[in-house]
């Protein structure tokens, strides 16, 4: 395993839409340990391929509720409305208020390859949104 280097605002790669994984190889699996791992050393709550200068459809998440490794994920879903504050880890030192549904479901590929459904509330919710938002070059201070 291997701690990345994160990009920060400013890289072009945040702002490019990424592109759908098409078939999981072992260098996704290598690459999905090796956000993971940086993920939790930057004490982050999620993090999106392109954020290591990786333009694919490809997010890491743990919002205290276990560990999600998602592989094109789709919101299919989503309700309510919750305004709280969020950072990034691609532009330390700010934060912001954001508004964004407070529920929604994602459907996506789990690192071993199987369809999955997740129902997120709260600050689950928001990271997948905010990670989701990643893959097509949205910041959350936008
Ligand atoms: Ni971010």
């Amino acid at each position: 395993m291997a701690i990345l280097e994160i990009c920060r605002l400013g890289a072009p790669v945040l702002r490019e839409k990424a592109k759908p994984v098409r078939r999981l190889t072992k260098r996704h699996q290598k690459l999905l340990k090796d956000m993971t791992e940086t993920l939790y050393e930057a004490d982050g709550v999620g993090l999106a391929a392109p954020q290591i200068g990786i333009s694919e459809r490809i997010v890491v998440i743990d919002a205290g509720k276990g560990l999600l490794q998602l592989v094109n994920p789709v919101i299919v879903d989503s309700e309510g409305t919750q305004t709280d504050v969020e950072g990034c880890l691609s532009i330390p030192g700010v934060t912001g208020y954001v508004t964004r549904a407070e529920n929604v479901v994602v459907e996506a590929v789990s690192g071993e390859g199987r369809p999955i459904r997740i129902e997120g509330h709260g600050l689950l919710a928001r990271a997948l949104q905010h990670e989701i938002d990643h893959l097509d070059g949205i910041l959350f201070i936008d």
